[in-house]
């Protein structure tokens, strides 16, 4: 079986994190974001993943090579001359999609995080008898998603609106799709939209169905749902794994430590709160709701919630960053700073307190 994944767009709303990489390779929960699509993807049995790439393709080459032999699975690149949207790369990869067998494939955004129920998506798939068949999920706020009004006991989508103006529903397309060879038939060589232009056409017809996930789902593109999506990913890996889970008496709730990480006598750590490889936090840390790229540095007695520290940056000693504070690559926050909401481009050294939340470039 075979699966694409989108992995275009320029991740504007993750930056600065994307000015130093594409957005499926920033880390969620110390593993690249793409990495925990592919690994599920392998566990059902794909063989051949094919990643729709339009920007910095050296980067994500760099990334496959180390992948796929420690994964062992075919991993191909289907490269954009310009951004397709999502459905042209789609078109644009049907060769490597299609083998003559008839059988279905997976499509799925780069950006969303959950337990990949992808066995009981083929199932679902199987026995609707559709064209198409899509994982849906209910939210708060749907108007920033694509939202699918469907027939509950089949699952029949009767409509589906991407980002309507006026509610239209509270259930939305939580982007990942299995879909038939024959759905390549309907879309064109160029710029097109899977969610404008194919869903609502295929739906039409009453050959587009949805299957409500099960367990937690975030589009994790978005500084705000990645620090939710975190809580709510190592949540379920407390359910699944716990052992991968930090523990002892300076842990609250669910942390995840890489096991090259040093961390200092007396912190308090979480909850929700990843630190990534070669971090080391010094003595009388308190972190809760964030993460730490690799090789970030925290001093002693820093204060850090609700942020996301960039790769080889610092935070001097008794500085206290906060409220959706993002720094960018190598970004050095001197001691005593305070960061309220402070989103720091890469290479940036901050000497004064950012007292509202705000860019600094
Ligand atoms: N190859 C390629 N080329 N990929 C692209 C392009 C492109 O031109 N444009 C966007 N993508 C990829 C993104 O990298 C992402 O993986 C996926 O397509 C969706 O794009 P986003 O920019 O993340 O869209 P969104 O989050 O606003 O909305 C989409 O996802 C929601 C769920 O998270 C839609 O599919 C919504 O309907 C859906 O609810
Ligand atoms: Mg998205």
């Amino acid at each position: 079986m075979k699966a694409l994944i989108l992995v275009g767009g320029f991740g504007t709303r993750l930056r600065p994190l994307t000015l130093s990489v594409p957005k499926p390779l920033v880390e969620f929960a110390n593993k690249p974001m793409i990495l925990h699509q592919i690994e599920a993807l392998k566990a059902i049995g794909v063989t051949e993943v094919v990643l729709a790439i339009n920007y910095q393709p050296e980067l994500m080459l760099n990334f496959l090579n180390e992948f796929e032999t420690k994964l062992d699975i075919k991993i191909t690149i289907s490269r954009e001359t310009e951004p397709l949207g999502t459905a042209g790369p789609l078109a644009l990869a049907r060769d490597k999609l299609v083998d003559g067998s008839g059988e279905p494939f997976f499509a799925l955004n780069s950006d969303v995080i959950s337990e990949y129920p992808l066995k009981r998506m083929i199932a679902f798939h199987k026995s609707h008898g559709g064209e198409a068949s899509i994982m849906v999920t209910k939210v708060d706020e749907p108007s920033k998603y694509g939202v699918v009004v469907m027939e509950e006991k089949t699952g029949q989508v009767k409509e589906f609106v991407e980002k309507p103006k006026s509610y239209v529903d509270n259930k939305i397309n939580a982007g990942i799709y299995l879909l038939n060879p024959s759905v390549l038939d309907r879309i064109e060589l160029r710029p097109t939209s899977i969610e404008k232009e194919v869903f609502p056409q295929i739906a039409g017809e009453k050959k587009l169905f949805a299957m409500v996930l099960p367990g937690f789902w975030m589009d994790v593109g978005q500084p705000k749902d990645y620090i939710s999506g975190l809580s709510l990913y190592l949540d379920s890996l407390r359910k699944r794994d716990s052992f991968k889970l930090a523990t002892g008496p300076h842990i609250r709730g669910n942390v995840l430590i890489d096991e090259s990480a040093r961390i200092g006598e007396g912190c308090l750590i979480g909850p929700d709160v990843a630190i990534g490889p070669c971090c080391v936090v010094e003595s009388g840390v308190r972190l809760s709701r964030c993460t730490l790229m690799r090789n970030v540095r925290i001093k002693k007695h820093a204060c850090i919630s609700s942020s996301i520290i960039g790769w080889h940056s610092t935070v001097g000693q008794w500085a206290r960053v906060e409220n959706m504070t993002i720094l960018g690559e190598d970004v050095h926050v001197c001691d005593e700073i305070y960061s309220n909401g402070g989103v720091v481009l890469p290479h940036k050294q901050i000497k004064s307190s950012i007292l509202k939340p705000e860019i600094l470039l």
